[in-house]
C-alpha cells in the first residue's frame, strides 16, 4: 500500500520523506490555509522535494476554470496529480484531462457510485473521506469495501486513495481491505511509528549498556 502525506507542511513532509516512508502527497484548500503564506511557494517546494505524486486541487467550480486551472497546476511538475470535486463539471474535467494524460484524483467521494462514476470518468485516483463518514454515524472503512470489490469486479485501474483518515486503526483496516494508498496527516503517521514497548524496551538497553560501561569505562561500540 502506498502512503501520501495529507499536508502542505513543508518540516513534516521533509521529516518523513528522509525516512522514505512518502510515495506522494495530497493538499486540499484548507490544508493550504492552515499553512498560510503563498501558496504558490509551497506547491513549488513540494513537488520539488516528492518524487511521487502529488495531488493540487482547483477551486473553479465550472468545467472550463477547472481546466484551465489543470493545465497551470501541471506547470508545477510531471507529478501533479490535478484534483477536482466529485460533481457534473469535476467528472466532465476528470474525463478531459485524463484523455490529454494529465492525471486526476476526484475528491470529495461519500458513496460507491460516486467511485463507480469517478473511474468511469478516467480518474487516476478516487478519494474517499472515510472520517467524515464515521463523523456522522456511518461506517467509513464499509465503503472502502464496496469500492475495492466493485473496482475488482470490473479490473478498474482506478486507484483507490483513502483520505479523511482519523487514526492509525483506520490504516491497518485499509491495509487489511487492500485499499492502493492511504493518505494521512502527519500526526496519524507520528503515531504509527510509536509504541510503548518500544520506548521501554530501549530504555531498558541503554540503562543496561550504562551498567555494562561502569564496569567497563573504555568499551565503545
Ligand atoms: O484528503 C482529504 C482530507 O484532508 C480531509 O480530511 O480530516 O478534513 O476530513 P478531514
Amino acid at each position: 500500500m502506498k502512503i501520501f502525506l495529507d499536508t502542505a507542511n513543508l518540516d513534516s513532509i521533509k521529516k518523513f520523506n528522509d525516512m522514505g516512508l512518502l510515495d506522494g502527497i495530497t493538499t486540499n484548500p484548507s490544508l493550504m490555509s492552515k499553512e498560510g503564506g503563498n501558496p504558490k511557494d509551497a506547491m513549488e517546494e513540494i513537488t520539488k522535494i516528492i518524487k511521487g505524486d502529488v495531488s493540487l486541487e482547483v477551486v473553479s467550480t465550472e468545467y472550463s476554470g477547472m481546466i484551465e486551472e489543470g493545465k497551470r497546476l501541471r506547470e508545477y511538475g510531471d507529478n501533479v496529480v490535478v484534483k477536482v470535486p466529485m460533481t457534473p463539471d469535476g467528472l466532465k474535467a476528470s474525463k478531459s484531462l485524463s484523455s490529454e494524460g494529465i492525471p486526476v484524483n476526484v475528491t470529495l467521494i461519500f458513496s460507491a457510485n460516486q467511485a463507480l462514476l469517478a473511474a468511469k470518468s478516467g480518474a487516476k485516483y478516487v478519494s474517499p473521506f472515510i472520517g467524515r463518514l464515521d463523523d456522522i454515524g456511518q461506517d467509513g472503512m464499509h465503503l472502502i469495501k464496496e469500492i475495492k470489490e466493485i473496482f475488482s469486479n470490473y479490473n478498474f485501474e482506478t486507484q483507490i486513495l483513502v483520505a479523511s483518515v482519523r487514526h492509525p486503526v483506520h490504516v491497518v483496516d485499509a491495509a487489511k481491505i487492500g485499499a492502493d494508498v492511504v493518505t494521512l496527516p502527519p500526526a496519524v503517521l507520528d503515531k504509527m511509528l510509536q509504541h510503548p514497548l518500544t520506548k521501554i524496551g530501549l530504555e531498558n538497553f541503554l540503562s543496561d549498556w550504562e551498567k555494562l560501561k561502569s564496569e567497563n569505562p573504555d568499551i565503545k561500540i
